[in-house]
């Protein structure tokens, strides 16, 4: 069976949302509204075809060269907008239209909806949902024999019309000829002036054309966004779905309500997940990890058995074996490598920490190249900075960086070398030497004693 067409209508001014961004790109779990329709649209029809007007150049800029866009100049509502489309489409066959903001809606659905329409050889097909709260949607009425006769918009319900449960999802397939020869005809909605896309129904009806509704059983798949509170029910819906998917593909959750993750990440299997993981953008994690409570990926790679707790990563990697945290910012552009140690009250910018080496506590290490087995002492830190410009500093293999170090950028440690503890080091240090850099140690007997002896005094008098 040859795949439609498809027509996505995301020109709409999106008045509810209230926001300087268009509509369609509010991110659902990480993605534009566009990006999950598009998303289902890809797997079931051929083409896409997509109609914008508000936030045109940066929705072009977002989806690319892909597909096919129309500009709908002036918002004159649904039915204009699928007219701007229509000198594009074939002459022949079905299109299927979506609206841009329906991002639940699954590409199985969307199959569904075209094999009943062909199988029923109608003009229309209409894909609905029973509602308990239909508000805010257009209603079908049906006749007495079940037949659809019209689409009564939200605001335009009669008396008693508010009962009904039947809700247009704003998704229909339609025969091309059909389209062709009526939308042209389609009259401005006399309550509010803009072409309605449902008014085609009534007209093709009258013409004797077959229409047709396809519900669905899963009610929730037909969400449309038109505010921020149906921003959030949609993404807790598509949450669920998300960690539903990922825990039957072998990810162990321990709180999936607490668990969020981005539509796109990707997590290996016997993952386990602490509550409190937050997984974003292109965040990749590999097989036996495990990874919270308390943490916040973004666009980071992990490998395979990381350990990561409590800690903010952002575009960087944690290799294989690395273990991480608690309390750890890794900033961007950080390599982590395997089987390292980065913990408690840590920071890493933009550095790279070679294989089995260790920061285990309280440092900051940027802009810096550290070769493997490398061990940074408590408190250790690399001066990066010095006022206007970064510069950089690299530790060769087997280093030993005593506790409370200051690594004056530019430098060069050398491969083995020891610095001994609460040295502030500005120059290079050649490989296998043992450097100290601190004011002498001096010992002066008894004096401890005396010092001790007057404190005591004075406090006694006070
Ligand atoms: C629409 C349907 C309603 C259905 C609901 C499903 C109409 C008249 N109403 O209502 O029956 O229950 O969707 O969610 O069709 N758009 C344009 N150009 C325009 C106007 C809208 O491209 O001039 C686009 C919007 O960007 C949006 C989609 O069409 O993606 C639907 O528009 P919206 O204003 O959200 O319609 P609803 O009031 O939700
Ligand atoms: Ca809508």
């Amino acid at each position: 069976m040859e795949q439609p067409w498809a027509v996505i209508l995301a020109a709409g001014e999106g008045t509810r949302m209230h926001s300087a961004l268009p509509k369609v790109l509010h991110l659902l779990c990480g993605k534009p509204l566009l990006w999950h329709v598009l998303q289902a649209a890809g797997a079931a029809t051929k083409k896409q075809v997509l109609v914008i007007g508000r936030g045109a150049e940066q929705i072009r800029d977002y989806f690319g060269a892909e597909y096919l866009y129309v500009e709908q100049e002036e918002r004159l509502g649904t039915g204009h907008a699928l007219r701007q489309a229509l000198p594009h489409l074939p002459a022949e066959g079905d299109v299927l239209v979506l609206c841009g903001d329906t991002p639940l809606l699954e590409s199985g659905v969307l199959e569904t909806l075209v094999f009943r329409h062909r199988q029923r050889r109608a003009a229309a097909t209409i894909l609905t949902a029973s509602l308990t709260d239909p508000r805010g949607y257009g209603r079908l009425v049906r006749d007495e024999k079940g037949q659809v006769q019209e689409i009564v918009e939200d605001r335009h319900l009669a008396p008693g019309q508010e009962k009904l449960q039947e809700i247009n999802t704003g998704c229909y397939c339609f025969a091309l000829q059909a389209l062709q020869e009526f939308l042209p005809l389609l009259p401005q909605n006399k309550l509010k002036g803009e072409y309605y896309l449902t008014d085609l129904i009534p007209l093709l009806i009258k013409a004797g054309r077959q229409v047709e509704p396809c519900l669905i059983a899963d009610a929730h798949l037909a969400l449309g966004i038109n505010d921020r509170v149906q921003l959030a029910v949609a993404a807790s819906y598509l949450r669920e779905r998300i960690n539903a998917r990922l825990m039957r593909s072998g990810v162990t959750m321990i709180d999936p309500a607490s668990t969020y993750i981005d539509a796109g990440v990707e997590v290996g299997r016997d993952t386990v997940l602490y509550p409190q993981c937050i997984l974003e953008g292109k965040t990749v994690v590999g097989e036996n990890c495990r990874l919270g409570p308390g943490l916040h990926l973004v666009d980071t790679r992990l490998g395979n058995s990381v350990h990561c707790q409590q800690a903010l990563v952002i575009d960087s990697s944690l290799e294989d074996g690395a273990n991480v945290g608690p309390f750890v910012h890794i900033r961007p552009g950080s390599r982590i490598g395997a089987a390292t140690r980065i913990g408690n009250f840590v920071e890493v910018k933009n550095s790279s920490i070679g294989q089995g080496s260790k920061v285990p506590h309280l440092s900051y290490v940027g802009d810096t190249q550290m070769g493997p087995d490398v061990n940074m002492g408590a408190g250790s830190i690399v001066v990066n900075f010095d006022g206007r410009r970064k510069h950089v500093t690299s530790i060769e293999e087997g280093a030993f960086v005593g506790c409370n170090s200051n690594l004056v950028a530019p430098l060069k440690i050398g491969r083995g070398a020891f610095i001994a503890a609460g040295s502030t080091i500005t120059r290079d240090v050649p490989p296998d030497a043992l450097v100290i850099s601190r004011s002498k140690q001096e010992i002066k007997e008894g004096m401890g004693k005396r010092f001790l002896k007057g404190k005591k005094e004075k406090d006694q008098e006070k």
